[in-house]
Formats: structure tokens, C-alpha cells, sequence
């Protein structure tokens, strides 16, 4: 199959394309590298990529630039392009609002007469839920920050493409993903290169809010399963073992052996308190399950970022 995959620059987006192009599949990339880290990392994250034969890139804005090359004949669309995490949104409504919504509307209206299309998957993500997000789809969704609200506009604008043009299109809500390549703005990521140089590490809140972790490789299983999912459905996708922020550093205080220092402030704005995925109805729909269990998964993210410290120190 031709499928495209936007952000494939990103953390989630190159893992995906690396899955797919494994599994024998033709791939197009797209990404702006939006400069909300540095462009060098996204940059980093194509280099296996660009060396298959399988793979053609797309530096194109989904907001602005034409679509038409990009969007060819392809069959599957993965839309995992957006400006993601939640404190930025507070400050930079603009880009939030710009790259989530108008970049999915663009991106629908160029499809939307399609012949080739057989599948679009929106990634979405567990903050359309809010402050308590644990449970299956059927939680009421009241985003607590304005990327939660920008996610939940452009699931609300897929559905009435779908609707209206027939586009057969399902809805991803990613748990909290991590592993090797994780944004260098999210708390494992940050946490794991504090404890490997010896710098503190701010908790926000009293660090009992909980996560339902999902390692990257079971994220984008999930998502290429999803391709057989039934149109017009909205699923949870997340890894199961939930775990504190508390409990999170202890772990990863085994894991690298180095002890954490630590001080507290004030929680955020918008901070979800508990996010926890319900996903028989991913295990029912399309038969995916999540494999790698916390412990395995922090450990690889911990021998991926030991990597790049020795990379750097050469
Ligand atoms: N990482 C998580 O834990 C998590 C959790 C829930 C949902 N998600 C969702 O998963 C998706 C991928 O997240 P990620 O963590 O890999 O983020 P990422 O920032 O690493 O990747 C997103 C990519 O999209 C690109 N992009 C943004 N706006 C664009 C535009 N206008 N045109 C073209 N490219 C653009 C960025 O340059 C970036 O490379 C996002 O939709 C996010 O909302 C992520």
C-alpha cells in the first residue's frame, strides 16, 4: 500500500514509517519541522528513512503549502502531525489552533474527492478527555488546556468530512507514548537526561498524578492494525501499566542507577490527574494488545538517550 504519514519527522511519525516500510508497504512523509524542538532532532530522526528505497519525504506546511504531490494516490492516510503537548498551548494559541485544526481541514479537503483512499487515521490523543481520563470511550470529553480543545475540534471536523464526503476515516486516542526518539520536551525524556547528568528534577504537583503508559512500538502497532477498524470509530490506545510520577522515578532510579534529585513546584495549568486506557474495544475491533511492558520499555528509552550522550561526548 501507498500511505502517507504527516509528522513523519516526529517522534511517533518516524517510528511509524520505519513499521511500515518493514512490513513491505510504499511511504510518503510529510513534515514542516516545526521549530518546538530543534529541527536538528526531527532531522536525526529521517536519516535511517531517507536511505530506504521505499521512502519519499515531503518538507511541506500542512497549513499553507500545496498538497496535491503528497496526498497522490495513496491509500492510507496516518495524520499524526500537530503541535503536541499541552504547556506551549497555554502561550502560543495560534500555532496550536494553525497546525492542528486548519492543518487537518487542509488536509481532509485535499482528499476528499480521492478515488485511492481507503482508510485516514486521525491521531488524537487522551487530553480531549481532560483532568481524569481513565476509561474507555465513552468518558465525556472536556479538554483541560487548549491543545486538548484543538485535538477535540479536529476530531469533531474528521467526522463531518466523513460524514459528509464519505471518508472512511477512524480516530486514535494515544496514552501517553514513550520510548527511544521521545519529544525532548516530555517528563521521561527529561527526567532520564536530569538523573544521567546529575541535574534536578522538577515534579509538579504532589507527583501522584498517574499515567497509562504506552511504549512507541505498541503505539504504532496499534495504529497500523487500526487500518481494519470499522469507519466512523473512535478507539483508546494505551499501554496498561499505569504509573505515577512518583513511582516513575523510582524506576528509572534503578534502571540508570543514579539517584534522583528532586524539588517540587506548583502543578501546571491544564495537567491531566490520571489518564488510564481502556482498550477492549481496540482488542475487539482489530485484535491489538500492547507487548512490551514498562520496565522493558523505560530501559530501552534509558539505553537510547545513554546513546546520544556518548554520541555527543565524542
Ligand atoms: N507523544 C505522546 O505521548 C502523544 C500522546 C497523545 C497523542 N499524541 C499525538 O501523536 C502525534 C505525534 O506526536 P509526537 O509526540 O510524535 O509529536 P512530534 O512533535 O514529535 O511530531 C509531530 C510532527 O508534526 C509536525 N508538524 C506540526 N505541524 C505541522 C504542519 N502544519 N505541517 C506539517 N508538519 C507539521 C512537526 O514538525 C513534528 O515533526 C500528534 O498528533 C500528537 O497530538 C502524542
Amino acid at each position: 500500500m501507498r500511505c502517507l504519514v504527516t509528522g513523519a519527522a516526529g517522534f511517533i511519525g518516524s517510528n511509524l514509517c520505519e513499521q511500515l516500510l518493514d512490513l513491505g508497504h510504499e511511504v510518503v512523509g510529510l513534515d514542516a519541522f516545526i521549530p518546538y524542538y530543534p529541527r536538528e532532532i526531527k532531522q536525526n530522526n529521517l536519516i535511517a528513512l531517507k536511505t530506504r528505497s521505499n521512502f519519499t519525504f515531503h518538507e511541506l506546511d500542512l497549513r499553507e503549502d500545496n498538497l496535491a504531490d503528497a496526498t497522490n494516490n495513496v491509500s492510507v492516510v496516518f495524520h499524526l502531525a500537530a503541535m503536541a503537548g499541552l504547556v506551549l498551548s497555554w502561550k502560543n494559541f495560534n500555532l496550536y489552533s494553525s497546525c492542528n485544526l486548519l492543518a487537518t481541514q487542509r488536509l481532509l479537503d485535499s482528499l476528499r474527492n480521492s478515488e485511492s483512499l481507503k482508510k485516514f487515521i486521525y491521531v488524537s490523543t487522551s487530553s480531549v478527555y481532560g483532568k481524569f481520563s481513565s476509561g474507555n470511550e465513552s468518558m465525556p470529553t472536556q479538554p483541560s488546556s487548549p491543545y486538548g480543545v484543538t485535538k477535540l475540534a479536529s476530531e469533531n471536523l474528521c467526522h463531518a468530512f466523513r460524514e459528509e464526503f464519505n471518508l472512511p476515516l477512524s480516530v486514535l486516542r494515544y496514552f501517553s507514548v514513550y520510548g527511544p526518539r521521545q519529544r525532548p520536551d516530555m517528563g521521561y525524556n527529561i527526567f532520564i537526561k536530569a538523573m544521567l547528568n546529575g541535574e534536578t528534577i522538577t515534579v509538579y504537583g504532589d507527583g501522584q498524578q498517574s499515567r497509562g503508559n504506552t511504549y512507541v512500538s505498541d503505539c504504532v502497532n496499534a495504529t497500523i492494525a487500526a487500518i481494519n477498524s470499522p469507519d466512523g470509530e473512535t478507539y483508546n490506545i494505551g499501554g496498561g501499566e499505569i504509573a505515577s510520577v512518583w513511582e516513575i522515578i523510582e524506576r528509572l532510579e534503578k534502571i540508570t542507577g543514579c539517584k534522583a534529585k528532586v524539588k517540587q513546584e506548583q502543578a501546571r495549568a491544564g495537567d491531566q490527574r490520571s489518564t488510564g486506557a481502556d482498550i477492549s474495544k481496540a482488542i475487539r475491533d482489530f485484535g491489538w494488545q500492547p507487548q512490551v511492558s514498562l520496565e522493558e520499555g523505560l530501559t530501552r528509552q534509558v539505553a537510547w538517550q545513554k546513546s546520544l550522550l556518548v554520541r555527543k561526548a565524542a
